[in-house]
């Protein structure tokens, strides 16, 4: 069985009381609905970190995430954090390659893949983005971009990182994020399969159908994760402006939670 997740991205928002209040007033929600079949996950700005986790003491299956990291563990690189540094942060996962870090910061595939290396070596489960634009969705060659987003960095993967589950994936189509226009749930699912199919060109099939969760986000919202959840290949989310809101994350999960247990 694929675990069933809900993430949320927290991106460049919140001062540190604000994430604090954020965090306890979701936890206190969270803890109404203790859940076994869900992992939660919450991906606060790095110094909000380690009290963050020190909050998750008491709550099981909530996990605090960095939304990026460095690619080398220390030196010389001013204003970087590290994947050891969020590891001793008592963080336990990284999102890398979001789509605003290939855009505004120009990450490549190839720092991707040494980000997503380092970040492995260091213990922590990696939720790697990939995603098109709607010039590419537009030009029909979507498929062809995700499949080489997945050539570049997770094909590069040995099969026990995966079988291992440390690796999440997230379909995060560019148009669809922050935009308030979600992908439809067929479009999510077609797209969702097609991933799917090209791991099981590279992986075992009972690697991918079982081992690899892959999450669905971009505009992803209390009114539509049913519908997006309950698709067969969609296992999830990865929520941004509507995990800013403490009762619609809960709500979020709570969806995630209900259909889980179905
Ligand atoms: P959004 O962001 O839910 O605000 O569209 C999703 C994401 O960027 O992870």
């Amino acid at each position: 069985m694929r675990r069933k997740i809900v993430a949320g991205n927290w991106k460049m928002n919140k001062t540190y009381s604000e994430a604090i209040s954020l965090a306890d007033d979701f936890f206190q929600l969270a803890a109404k609905d203790p859940s076994d079949s869900v992992l939660t996950i919450i991906a606060p700005p790095f110094p909000f970190l380690r009290e963050i986790s020190k909050c998750l003491e008491g709550q099981p299956g909530i996990f605090v995430a960095a939304q990026n990291c460095h690619h080398e563990n220390s030196g010389a690189f001013t204003g970087e954090v590290s994947a050891s540094m969020i590891r001793s942060a008592d963080a336990s996962h990284v999102i890398i390659g979001h789509s605003e870090r290939r855009q505004y910061f120009a990450e490549t595939g190839e720092q991707l893949l040494k980000k997503v290396n380092r970040a492995l070596e260091n213990e922590l489960t990696v939720i790697f983005c990939i995603g098109e634009t709607s010039e590419q969705r537009n030009s029909d060659i979507h498929f062809s971009v995700i499949r080489q987003q997945l050539e570049e960095v997770v094909f590069h993967l040995g099969e026990e990182i995966l079988s291992a589950g440390k690796i999440i994936l997230a379909y995060e189509p560019v148009w669809a994020i922050g935009t308030g226009v979600n992908a439809s749930a067929a479009q999510a699912q077609e797209m969702h399969a097609f991933i799917r199919e090209q791991l099981r060109g590279k992986f075992s099939a009972a690697t991918v159908n079982e081992k690899v969760s892959i999450l669905y986000g971009g505009s992803c919202n209390t009114g539509n994760a049913a519908e997006l959840f309950a698709q067969p290949d969609v296992d999830g989310g990865l929520i941004g402006g509507a995990s800013l809101k403490a009762a619609d994350f809960a709500a979020i999960r709570r969806i995630m939670i209900g259909q889980a247990g179905l």
